[in-house]
This record gives structure tokens, sequence and C-alpha cells, in this order.
């Protein structure tokens, strides 16, 4: 049975490795962060993934799975750490870069070198290749090289690792190959071959595609306030079409995935992605349009308390990284007319820089709830409370996610065109 060396032990290499050793290869995960090393040695994991401390525990005690701070001899490699982006917007390929170059020494004839990072086009060729070169191996015969990239849904990555179809591009069809049947000793979905910059482009796609559709679902949020449409229905009826697929509008995208990765395109090819690149602009500008319609709703009322639902990018998980909700707490809870408290359920008190209220206190007296987040708790708000609790009971929904009541006044982000300014 073969040996795999992961490299990166986050929300993809350590379920990556999890599910290799439980097929049954020696798996040995590598982590610069000692603590990553030292917890999973105990058989204890780091990050929270449904059902994966009890593979983890179980693989860690049978001697399948154990950690080290660094790579050594195996047969195949696989790297997982991350890919920010810098400031300027550019790809951070500095981890890869680092974790390819910490593999050298180990690396030899025969083995195969996987990268499932999210990586800009080329750069299997372009960095890892040459990396390779410079250890005095052939990377176009010696060593199989590849890209696999990664299309997990967090909460549900052990089942996707086995279900997903997999799309594996190598620096030549020989490596293609040689890495696909790695994925075939554990996945259950189709391995596809492809060409390595094929596979870099065919990932970037998928969340690029996401995003530039989210974007025109939020210009036609703009659109429809300018006309006095409601974006909602139009967005409904148009998706009655069989070949429409009108994305949900929102308060902007955040995540480390689609907020990030159409980024990696545009510094490649800029004069050729303006579709892209003004896709990013209309969902980088949600945050600002959404705190326009919060001070239009408030602008006849002294000090209006504000009351901000979700913090997160998405429902239901507890990840704030790039979220477009955060950037609207952060920014509302400076303005000088406004009294802004934040309400999340799923977050805790150190992941942001303002206090958190529980629904109770944060309702108290409030003015106006703005919902930014579609978590389960606020498909389920309890009506009767606000209308009990609020001075002036009035829901702006950015996710369309609060239940449809003749009780209170809920204005949605698709449909602003008759907002009134709130009345105390
Ligand atoms: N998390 C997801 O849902 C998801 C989905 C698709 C793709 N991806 C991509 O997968 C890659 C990894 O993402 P993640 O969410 O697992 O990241 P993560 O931040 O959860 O984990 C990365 C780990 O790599 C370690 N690391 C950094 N540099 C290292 C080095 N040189 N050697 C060894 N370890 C090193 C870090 O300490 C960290 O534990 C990224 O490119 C990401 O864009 C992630």
């Amino acid at each position: 049975m073969k040996k795999i060396c992961v490299v990166g032990l986050g929300y993809i290499g350590l379920p990556t490795s999890a599910i290799f050793a439980q097929a049954g290869f020696e798996v040995v995960g590598v982590d610069v962060n000692k603590k990553v090393v030292d917890s999973l040695n105990e058989g204890n994991i780091h990050i929270e993934e449904p059902g994966l401390p009890e593979v983890v525990e179980k693989v860690v005690r049978e001697g399948k799975l154990r950690a080290s701070i660094t790579p050594e001899e195996a047969d195949v490699y696989i790297v997982a750490v991350p890919t920010p982006i810098h400031e300027d917007l550019t790809a951070n390929v500095d981890y890869v870069k680092s974790a390819v170059e910490a593999i050298v020494p180990h690396i030899k004839e025969g083995n195969v070198l996987i990268v499932e990072s999210t990586i800009p086009p080329r750069t299997m060729d372009d960095l890892v290749a040459p990396i390779i070169k410079e250890a005095g191996l052939d990377p176009y015969k010696d060593v199989a090289i590849a890209h696999c990239p990664e299309r997990v849904l967090p909460g549900h990555i052990l089942r996707e690792l086995i279900e997903n179809t997999r799309i594996v591009g190598g620096i030549t069809p020989e490596a293609s190959k040689k890495a696909a049947d790695v994925y075939r000793a554990v996945v259950k979905g189709e391995v596809m071959e492809t060409e390595a910059v094929t596979a870099e482009m065919s990932k970037l796609m998928e969340n690029t595609y996401r995003d530039v559709n989210i974007a025109l679902a939020n210009e036609l949020v703009k659109i429809s306030a300018k006309l006095g449409v409601n974006a909602h229905s139009v967005i409904e009826l148009a998706n009655r079409h069989p070949r429409v697929n009108i994305h949900l509008p929102g308060p902007g995208v955040g995540g480390h995935c689609l907020a990030v990765d159409p980024y990696f395109i545009v510094e490649k090819a800029t004069e050729e992605s303006p579709l892209i690149q003004t896709a990013r602009k209309i969902n980088n500008s949600m945050p600002h349009f959404v705190e326009a319609q919060v001070e239009r709703l408030t602008a006849e009322i002294e000090n209006p308390k504000i009351a901000l639902f979700g913090l997160t990018y998405k429902g239901n998980i507890d990840d704030v990284r790039e979220s477009p909700a955060l950037d609207i707490a952060e920014s509302l809870v400076k303005h000088p007319r406004l009294n802004v408290v934040a309400h999340d359920p799923h977050v805790r008190e150190e992941q942001v820089s303002f206090p958190l209220y529980s629904f109770e206190d944060a309702v108290a007296d409030a003015h106006l709830v703005v919902v930014l987040a579609d978590h389960n708790e606020f498909k389920s708000l309890e009506i009767d409370q606000l209308k009990k609790r609020m001075k002036t009971p009035v829901v702006f929904d950015t996710k369309n996610c609060v239940p449809e009541t003749n009780e209170i006044t809920i204005y949605r982000l698709g449909d602003i065109s008759q907002l009134k300014a709130i009345q105390e």
C-alpha cells in the first residue's frame, strides 16, 4: 500500500488525510503549526467538521495517520496549504511555494505530486514544475505533477470528498493518469483527467460563475429599486424558464473562495476579464448599498437603535472571513447618528471587534432589525417577540429569508422602491 504525505492540515488537508488513512494508506500529515501536529498525534482535531473527529481518532489509534512538522519520504505528496490574496488583489502563492520546497529534499523518481490548493492558472507549469527541475528531477518525466482542485462544502466534507467528481490536471497525460489513480482508490465519484491549466481554470471558473451570477442578481436589485419592481418576484418568475437560474441577491459576496478566486483570473488576464472585474465591483458595492437603505429607513429618528442580525458570509456557519455582513456592521457601529448593536447566534465575541448581544437585548426598544445572514434562527424569527419588544417593529431583510407576515413591516432588499422612513 502506498504512503501519502499531505502538506497543510486545515479544512481540506485534514479530512483528505483521514479518508486516505481510512482507505488503508499510510498517511503522514504535515503542518507548520506545531499545535495542529500535536493535537492530531493525540487523535484530536482543531477544526469543526461533522464526523471527522471519530474518523481521525480511529485512524490515529490504528497508526494509519500521524502528523509531523516536516515532510518525509512518501510515494504521493498532496499540497493543501492556503492561497489568500495580497492587499493589491494578486494571489499569494508563497505557501504553495514553500510547501513544495519543503517536499523537494524527499521527492524522488516515480513519485506523484498533487496540489489541491486553489491556484492561479499556469501555477503548476510556471511555479511548481521549475522547483522540481531545480532539484535535479525532470518534472515532465521523473515525477507525476498534477493539480486536483477541491470543491467540498464545509459541513459535508467527508461525504463530498468521496462522492464528488474530481478533476485531475497533470502537466503531462501520464501525470494526469498517475495522479487520477491515487483518487480512484478512494473516490466513488468520477475522476476526470485533463491538463493542469484546464483544471486550474475550471476550479476558478466554478466560483467565478457564481460570483458573476450573484452580481447579476444584485444589479437587478438596484434596477428594481429604481424602476419600482420587486426583484424577488422577477427572479421567482424568470426561474420558471427551464434554462434560467438567476441567483439570490444579498448584501455582498464573502468567504475565502467566491470573493477571492475571481481575482486569480483577473491577475493573469486583466484586459480580457472586464465582466469578472465588474461583477466583483458590483458585489463589493452591496454593503454600501445596504448601509444607504438603513440610513434612509432611519432618517427621521434622532438616535435610532438598529439591531443587525447575522455577521457570517452565509447562513448556518460561524465563518466571518471576507464577510460583507461584518463589513456592514463594522461601518455602521461607527456611525455617529446610529445606535447599532449586533446579534449572531453562530459567532463568538473573540471573532469580532464589537460586543455581541442576545436576541432579547438586541431587539429591546430597537427601531429596525437588519437581517444580514440567512441563519435558520432568522428563517423562523418570532415575529410576536419583535412586535412586543421593538420600539418600531420594522425589519430590513437583505437575504429574503424572514417569513411573510402582516403583523409587522418587512422590507426586502429586492423590493425597496416603496421604502418609507420609519416614524417613531
Ligand atoms: N476550505 C474550503 O472549503 C476549501 C474549498 C475549496 C478549496 N479550498 C482551497 O484549499 C486550500 C487550503 O484551504 P484550507 O481551507 O484547508 O486552509 P486552512 O487555512 O484551513 O489550512 C491550511 C493549513 O496549512 C498550514 N500551512 C501553511 N503553510 C504551510 C506549509 N508551508 N507547510 C505545511 N503546512 C502549512 C496552515 O498552518 C494550516 O493549518 C486553499 O487554497 C483553499 O482556497 C478550500
